[in-house]
């Protein structure tokens, strides 16, 4: 060790260190035990912070997931981040921002140890079938606008087999799993972070056609039958499209064409 930065943690100093953004993570706050770095984000927003402001965490010990479920965040395991972005796009475009997530996310893991991730719609990403990063976003809006998004990223990174709990057990893997071997946390996340800054700005600059387009063909499910999960009811048919808005379009056997906004992928 070169420095007196401790390499196993995940300190403001060592991610400073690592970054290779313009702009993006250089306001950031980095916590050993936080609620949910979401909510820490979404305050901060909510009292001006910056775009691009990243709020991280070791530990949380109230991770959200998706439709209310709870996500597991064990200690100096995995990468449990929110970032703050002010896109100032109509409210309407809020679904597409959650695509910038997964799909840096998954370049970010064929850059840095070749691995070949699939994308679950909406924004899982995926590793020989089994979840290594889920997406949450959380917006205000203002006067029919995004006043801010909160891009809320959990990647599993350094669990062992030997952590899941026996629900993830059979659906949960981590890039330590799949690349037998440790992974230096604050270089993976240094990388994602310059992805999403790429990507965004592209965003920001010709819209969201190249990102919808670099998930679709991660997507094995895209233009094949699927089956959507809904609260009360089960929905069968082909993924035909992502609309303009990222919502997922479900041609049924009669030829309609369903705008599916929440859900879950079962088939
Ligand atoms: C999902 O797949 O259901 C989404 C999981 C999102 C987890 C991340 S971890 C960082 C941020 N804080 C949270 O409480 N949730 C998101």
């Amino acid at each position: 060790m070169t420095s007196g930065v401790n390499f196993n943690v995940l300190s403001e100093d060592r991610i400073k260190t690592v970054l290779k953004t313009k702009w993006l993570a250089h306001d950031l706050f980095a916590f050993w035990s936080i609620s949910t770095t979401n909510d820490f984000a979404y305050r901060r927003a909510q009292l001006g912070a910056k775009e691009g402001t990243l709020v991280i965490a070791e530990k949380q010990q109230q991770g959200r997931g998706r439709l209310s479920r709870q996500w597991d965040s064990p200690f100096n395991r995995g990468l449990w981040f929110s970032i703050i972005l002010r896109p100032g796009l109509p409210a309407s475009k809020a679904g597409l921002i959650p695509y910038l997530g997964s799909v840096s996310v998954a370049e970010a893991m064929e850059k840095l140890y070749q691995l070949k991730p699939n994308l679950k719609w909406p924004n899982d990403v995926l590793i020989n079938g089994k979840k290594m990063c889920g997406i949450l976003s959380e917006a205000e809006f203002k006067n029919g606008k995004i006043d801010f998004i909160i891009l809320g990223i959990g990647i599993n990174a350094n669990q062992k087999e030997k952590d899941w709990t026996p629900e993830l057990k059979d659906i949960a893997t981590s890039l330590r799993i799949e690349l037998e071997k440790r992974v230096d946390r604050a270089e993976f996340l240094a990388e994602v972070l310059l992805q999403l800054e790429k990507n965004y700005e592209d965003s920001q600059l010709t819209g969201f056609k190249n990102i919808v387009n670099n998930w679709k063909v991660r997507c094995p499910k895209y233009h094949k039958s699927i089956v959507v999960q809904q609260e009360n009811e089960q929905l069968e048919g082909r993924f035909a499209d992502i609309d303009e808005n990222g919502f997922l379009i479900l041609e049924t056997e009669s030829g309609d064409r369903k705008k599916i906004v929440a859900g879950d992928l079962i088939k």
